[in-house]
């Protein structure tokens, strides 16, 4: 099975990165932060206190997620321009799971070890299922630790924030760059420092600083490191 672990920092460019490359290599691609949000959308929806664990934890073992894929239709008839929606319970909450109060209150449950483990057992069915590209902050280091390819994205803070400045902007959102930094900063502390797998590089993981790259460079320069690594390391268990 072939699983790509891309992980790092809010705004690093993984979910940009991590799609394309899944488009390019025709695999799934799994946003394993998607998940944590839709657990996080059904408690605020029945009203669940975040302090109580037991009720979460219920939700977050019995929310069916999913990930499907609408394919559009292009001018000349052909089905391409793809976007993953995502699913909680037959419903589509894509658009549910992204606003700023959800985002303000996921790590509540990204920091629940119970939560935690119950998200890492679906990941995993996930990913054995047919591979792909897995993109969150413990895939190399927790979900797939075995995964063939690993990647680790950074880049600074104030570029990170201009990136998700201009997804919220463009998204209609009423935010200003300081406080979308003040956001950022403030989610990299808690994800860096939280107990149960915290946000950090595996061992083995390629580092890439994007900093100065664009997307389509980004995905290039993974495609390169695949290519260059043997074949018989490219699969799960087969090293
Ligand atoms: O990547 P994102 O912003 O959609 O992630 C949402 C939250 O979930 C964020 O607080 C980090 C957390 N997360 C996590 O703890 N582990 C993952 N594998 C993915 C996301």
């Amino acid at each position: 099975m072939l699983i790509i672990a891309i992980d790092g920092p809010a705004g690093s460019g993984k979910s940009s990165t991590a799609k394309a490359l899944a488009k390019r290599l025709k695999l799934p691609y799994i946003d394993t932060g998607a998940m944590y949000r839709v657990v996080t959308l059904k408690a605020m929806q029945d009203g669940i206190p975040f302090t109580d664990k037991k009720r979460l934890m219920k939700i977050a073992r019995k929310s069916r997620i999913e990930f499907r894929t609408a394919y559009r239709t292009a001018s000349r008839g052909e089905r391409d321009a793809v976007r993953q929606l995502v699913y909680l319970d037959s419903q589509d909450v894509t658009e549910a799971i992204r606003t700023p109060e959800l985002t303000k209150n996921v790590f509540h449950i990204a920091q629940e070890p119970l939560i935690r483990r119950e998200m890492v057992k679906k990941q995993r069915v996930m990913g054995l299922k047919q591979g792909g590209v897995m993109e969150g902050r413990d895939i190399g280091t927790v979900v797939f630790p075995d995964a063939p390819f690993k990647f680790y994205f950074d880049a600074q803070p104030k570029l990170r924030a201009l990136r998700r400045y201009r997804e919220l902007r463009a998204a209609g959102e009423q935010v200003t760059q300081a406080k979308v930094l003040r956001d950022i900063l403030k989610r990299d502390r808690t994800d860096l420092t939280r107990k149960n797998s915290p946000l950090k590089p595996a061992k083995d993981a390629v580092v890439l600083d994007t900093s100065s790259l664009t997307i389509d460079q980004t995905v290039d320069r993974i495609i390169a490191h695949i290519g260059a690594k043997p074949l018989r390391d490219r699969r799960l268990g087969t090293e």
